[in-house]
């Protein structure tokens, strides 16, 4: 990896934006005729042919404590076994692959795995109730899923709905007698070795993945990514996260979420760069210990754990060598300036901000290593990326620290390709030449971008979206609610919480018991993030003549706004 004077791969910002040409990187990526651009293959079968067979790939520790270690080749090895078992379950190219794991080995083998058979990843967050996993398999026709044990139970109760989902493949079980039905057990352990998969030959235009995200209206939708976001991928974590052949990579987020697949398999691995994977989630001692014991030198997280680490204080980080880490990036929600400024003071280090989406597929503003953080800027678009802010013709703005709508020039190599089965919402996302992201900014005198706030009702907690509908859906389904609505309301951890409003059916009273009931059934059927942390009872929700909820009002009234124009309100 070549590197500048400066020390940083990236070197002159300027110069890289003058320069750039996604030419050079896929000459980078070796991208000649004939040769794959499956990213499974790139991850595995030619970092080991650069030489770094032996190179650890994974270092995974278990919620337990244990470490195991995997090389590239060893990689190479799982990820082939996948690919072949799904083969001879007639899986075929195209069709989609859910992924229903907690974050353990197979999870990583299986998705190169299938994206090396030419099928379509659909990686599930494990936190997903029955109703949120059902809604997506459903929506693409899954033909099969790997799980657990322990999830295989959820998918159980989400399986009559879904007629595609032929094959269910449940890894780490260790008693086979508790699977039911077609379940099989595959352990890619115990599995003879694959030494040779012919990989599917993909184009840069295969597709890959299919991201689920929370949108404005209706149900999450699939952003279908494809092969070719490797180069977006690669180039991004080469220059932000910064990669060297020694570091020790870390990617806090899980692969349920785009943020764990670009940069928690994509990026990092097409670099042939060692990546931490913790089995538990956010847990202090084990977050800190973790970057001792593992030498981590990098660390991409999120705001909300920062935020979280910074209330655990500064006492418990002087009990921990942390002198290992040098360079720390963070995304998913606003980084605030206390955060860069806090992490600057006790870690010696700023956290870098990272602007992206799901839809974006890698990493488009960003602060840079080298470049001064303007703590609270998400810093400059990334080279050969054009990026704008636009009025409410979606022109752009020329002036200063004006906020708009933040938008992209379509084409980049990580470009969603579409919405699964939805090419009209798909279509809306682009207006005048643009991709118009869905969120506002401002860019300064220097051309720093400021995040200003999103332009839709999604709500974002602790960096995860949630569609205010899918809540609102869940909560119809309770026995008591007749009306519902959901908004984000401020929280000083989460960024928001997600905050509902509920209008009862006749013969149900408002009491904490049936607060809480309402709680727990739309955790169960969603996810614990879903889960509406306040409710609110209300005789009637106010609505347009047309009836649709306006969480305008009620997210005024829950920040003791003035209401505003509410002229068309029903009964009004
Ligand atoms: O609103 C922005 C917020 O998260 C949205 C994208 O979420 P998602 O598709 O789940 O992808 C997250 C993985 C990158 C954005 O539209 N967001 C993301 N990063 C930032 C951010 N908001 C402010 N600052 C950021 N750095």
């Amino acid at each position: 990896m070549n590197t500048d004077k400066s020390g940083t791969n990236i070197g002159s910002y300027e110069e890289r934006v003058k320069n750039f040409t996604w030419d050079a990187v896929s000459q980078e990526l070796g991208f000649e005729d004939g040769v794959p651009r499956n990213i499974g293959w790139c991850c595995t079968d030619r970092v080991c042919e650069q030489g770094l067979r032996e190179k650890t790939a994974l270092i995974w520790e278990s919620a337990q404590g244990e470490v195991h270690r995997y090389t590239f080749n060893e990689m190479r090895l799982y990820s082939n076994a996948f690919a072949k078992l799904l083969q001879e379950l007639g899986v075929k190219d195209g069709e989609r692959v859910a992924i229903y794991l907690d974050r353990v080995p197979s999870l990583y083998f299986s998705l190169l795995g299938i994206l090396k058979l030419g099928a379509i990843a659909v990686p599930m967050f494990s936190a997903f109730g029955e109703e949120a996993l059902q809604v997506r398999l459903a929506n693409c026709d899954a033909v099969a899923c790997i799980t657990s044990p322990r999830l295989a139970r959820k998918l159980r109760k989400a399986r009559p709905g879904l007629p595609a989902l032929k094959r269910v493949i449940v890894v780490d079980a260790d008693d086979e007698s508790k699977l039911k039905g077609d379940e099989m057990a595959y352990s890619v352990e115990d599995a003879p070795p694959v030494e040779v998969f012919p990989v599917f030959p993909a184009t840069e235009e295969t597709p890959s993945l299919l991201h689920y995200t929370s949108g404005t209206t209706g149900q999450p939708k699939g952003a279908l990514h494809v092969h070719g976001s490797i180069l977006s991928q690669y180039i991004t974590t080469k220059w932000v996260m910064d990669l060297k052949p020694d570091d020790v990579y870390w990617c806090t987020a899980d692969p349920g979420w785009v943020t764990g697949i670009s940069y928690g398999v994509i990026g990092p691995w097409s670099l042939g760069a060692t990546q931490l994977v913790l089995e538990v989630g956010f847990i202090p001692a084990r977050w800190y210990s973790a970057i001792e014991k593992h030498r981590v030198s990098v660390w991409y997280s999120a705001p909300t754990a920062i935020r979280l680490l910074m209330r655990e204080g500064e006492e418990i980080v002087k009990q921990y060598d942390l002198s290992s880490l040098r360079h720390l990036c963070s995304v998913g929600e606003p980084l605030n300036p206390e955060a860069v400024i806090w992490s600057e003071k006790v870690y010696g280090l700023p956290f870098h901000d990272t602007w992206w989406q799901t839809e974006t597929g890698a990493i488009m503003i960003t602060n840079y290593p080298g470049m001064e953080v303007r703590p609270g800027s998400m810093g400059k678009p990334f080279p050969g990326t054009t990026a704008a802010v636009l009025d409410d013709r979606f022109e752009p703005i020329t002036e200063p620290n004006k906020p708009g709508k933040l938008a992209l020039k379509p084409p980049w190599a990580s470009m969603f390709r579409e919405y699964w089965g939805n090419r009209t919402i798909y279509e809306s996302k682009f207006k005048n030449g643009w991709y118009i992201t869905g969120d506002r900014a401002r860019i300064d005198e220097d051309g720093y971008y400021w995040f200003e706030g999103r332009d839709d009702d999604v709500i974002n907690t602790g960096g995860h979206l949630v569609a205010p509908f899918e809540v609102e859906s869940a909560l119809l389904e309770h026995e008591a609610v007749a009306e519902s609505a959901a908004i984000g309301t401020p929280d000083k951890v989460n960024m928001e919480v997600v905050k509902a409003y509920v209008a009862l059916k006749s013969g149900f009273e408002p009491t904490k018991d049936l607060e809480l009931s309402i709680m727990n059934f739309v955790r169960k059927r969603l996810s614990p993030l879903a889960m509406p942390q306040y409710i609110e009872f209300m005789d009637k929700l106010p609505k347009t003549r047309s009836g649709k909820i306006m969480r305008r009002v009620l997210r005024a009234m829950d920040r003791g706004e003035p209401i505003g124009d509410i002229s068309t309100l029903e009964d009004e």
